[in-house]
């Protein structure tokens, strides 16, 4: 018998005492099955407040992650279990030698506060947790590095250089990449690690240029993960949600290039809007979540043999905890 995912699906999310949830770049088919949506931030925020006991997550590992660390009570389940490639490229040990090196650089221990992107594993955040740092996502990253420059001490921001780099332009601080030319400590606010997200790598300033001589007039906003050389020359910078929002105020005869992933660019206004590159910006994980997966997700929490669960070890739910709450705070 041929099985209707979505009636499936909405009759399992009646029954079942769950929320599901989506982030921005999930497939439309699958966002629309969502009972949460939204940037990182949100996610987060949301899912803390919501009083449901199964939590069923489309979206990449940290993001299901996080879920589990803030609400450790709760059940997550994730159709599936997909890696953010830029999460993948930290883990504890490049962490700890990070650390080690801005140490090596003539910069005491107790002088380093790090701030992770949310776009990290739990251990990694639990390591910043440790140390007295915090989790930032790209909407709030400029008051998190703000907050934590205070303290007197020098940054090190994990696991994106970009992020780390364009907040540092736009505050007028000094940023160096180690492994990259020249990085001293001791001269920069913020030391930034070396990892990137291969989709907002599609987008360079030739891009910008291509559509600004083809519409003179045209709005171009892009992601904070985008290259410092991209940011440098949009009109607009800001997460998910706040692209959306840019987006959605804009005049309907105001043409806008945007660059982040395509499923949201693609779900923004149809008229006057674009992409910002000529390789359709796909994040290949987000992708992978089918309706199909969520169906089977949710049946097996009928069914009493839960699929794809997400466990996190107590001791890194401890110190994670203290890193995100920290940001919760401060936001
Ligand atoms: P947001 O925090 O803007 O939702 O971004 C998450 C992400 O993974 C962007 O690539
Ligand atoms: Fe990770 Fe980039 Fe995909 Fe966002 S778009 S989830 S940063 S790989």
């Amino acid at each position: 018998m041929l099985i209707n995912f979505k009636d499936e699906i909405t009759r399992l999310k009646t029954k079942l005492d769950v929320t599901v949830v989506a982030h921005y770049y999930q497939r439309d088919e699958v966002f629309e099955m969502a009972d949460i949506t939204g940037d990182s931030l949100e996610l987060a925020r949301k899912c803390k407040a919501d009083p449901n006991h199964w939590v069923v997550f489309c979206g990449v590992g940290f993001m299901g992650q996080s879920v589990k660390v803030i609400a450790p009570h709760k059940r997550v389940l994730m159709p599936k279990i997909a890696c953010c490639a830029m999460a993948r490229m930290m883990e504890g040990t490049y962490f700890d030698e990070s650390v080690a090196y801005i140490i090596k650089h003539g910069v005491a221990k107790e002088d380093i506060l790090p701030i992770t992107y949310i776009n990290s594993d739990a251990s990694v955040k639990a390591k910043v947790g440790e140390m007295g740092g915090m989790v930032c996502t790209s909407s709030n990253a400029h008051k998190i590095i703000t907050k934590g420059l205070q303290s007197g001490k020098k940054i090190l921001f994990v696991p994106d250089r970009c992020l780390g780099q364009n907040i540092a332009e736009k505050m007028n601080l000094k940023s160096c990449v180690i492994g990259v030319g020249e990085c001293n400590p001791k001269e920069a606010d913020i030391i930034c690690f070396n990892g990137f997200c291969s989709v907002h790598q599609l987008f360079t300033s030739d891009d910008i240029a291509f559509y600004r001589q083809k519409f003179p007039n045209i709005k171009v906003a892009v992601h904070p993960e985008c290259d410092p050389s991209v940011v440098r020359e949009a009109d607009f910078v800001g997460s998910t949600s706040q692209l959306i929002s840019y987006v959605n105020g804009l005049d309907r005869d105001q043409k806008v290039v945007v660059g982040t992933e395509y499923n949201l660019v693609n779900r923004l206004r149809k008229e006057n809007t674009y992409v910002l590159s000529a390789t359709k910006p796909e994040c290949p994980t987000m992708n992978e979540t089918t309706l199909e997966d969520l169906y089977r997700t949710l049946k097996s929490i009928e069914d009493g043999e839960p699929i794809n669960e997400i466990f996190v070890e107590p001791h890194v739910i401890e110190y994670a905890n203290l890193a995100l709450e920290r940001m919760l705070e401060i936001n």
